[in-house]
């Protein structure tokens, strides 16, 4: 009998602070990360991969953490993202401007699935993204998921609560957090009441230091 190759659900360059925050507190169009968790990303923007991300020319590092930048893309058909981290509109809608913080090309180029309680239209985005609105419960966006990722994984991007809510059901095949080095002392945390991951890998980068966790 074939053996059926299965759509594995990743989490890749979570960046997490030392005390567990993904998010500092009071995100806002200000503070996407919520106050001081820009620096959660003080590594990323160093690496050719964060360079690259932002249009800059100049050539970034190609060590370690860029590695592991990468292989967060590779392989991946399909994206899962919380509504916070999509952005700073909170409630119902009050229209439909807001596209997302990536700008008329989002750096995904496949299918997004935004969780939400405020479904809104699916939005058509340049370079083969599209965001979809869903409103279902964690396993029917994960199937929704797959069906759109034909045969690659999915990544599940962020926040920290959307991140939460799969590993407490055990559907995440790997977890990858940079943690970064500074506390942020409030915000969001996606390892809250977690158990059964253990740490598969750690690996000295040049700016963050990458855990690698897999069910235990
Ligand atoms: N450090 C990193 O690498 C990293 C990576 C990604 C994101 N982030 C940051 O993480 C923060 C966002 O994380 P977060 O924990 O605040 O929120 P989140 O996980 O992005 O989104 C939570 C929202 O998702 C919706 N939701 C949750 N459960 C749902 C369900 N069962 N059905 C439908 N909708 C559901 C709700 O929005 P509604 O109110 O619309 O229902 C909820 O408020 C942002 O600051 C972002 O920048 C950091």
């Amino acid at each position: 009998m074939r053996r059926q190759i299965m759509a594995k659900l990743r989490v890749h360059n979570l960046a997490t602070s030392l005390d567990g925050f993904a998010a500092g507190p009071d995100q806002s169009l200000e503070n996407p990360l919520g106050v001081g968790g820009e620096a959660l990303h003080t590594w990323y923007w160093k690496t050719a991969f964060g360079k690259d991300m932002q249009g800059e020319g100049e050539p970034g590092e190609t060590g370690v953490d860029n590695d592991y930048l990468l292989r967060g893309v590779e392989g991946i058909g399909a994206t899962i993202m919380g509504r916070n981290m999509f952005g700073p509109v909170r409630g119902p809608w009050p229209d439909e401007s807001w596209t997302g913080w990536w700008g008329p090309n989002p750096p995904y180029h496949h299918p997004v699935f935004v969780r939400t309680h405020y479904p809104r239209p699916s939005v058509e985005m340049e370079g083969g993204t599209t965001f979809h609105f869903v409103d279902d419960d964690d396993e029917t966006v994960l199937a929704k998921a797959v069906e759109a990722a034909g045969g690659l994984d999915v990544r599940l991007a962020g926040g920290a609560a959307t991140v939460r809510a799969y590993l407490a059901k055990g559907l995440v095949d790997e977890l990858h957090l940079p943690i970064s080095p500074i506390l942020l002392g409030g915000g969001e945390r996606p390892l809250d009441g977690i158990r059964g991951y253990v740490v598969s890998k750690v690996e000295q980068g040049e700016g963050t230091v990458h855990y690698t966790l897999v069910r235990g």
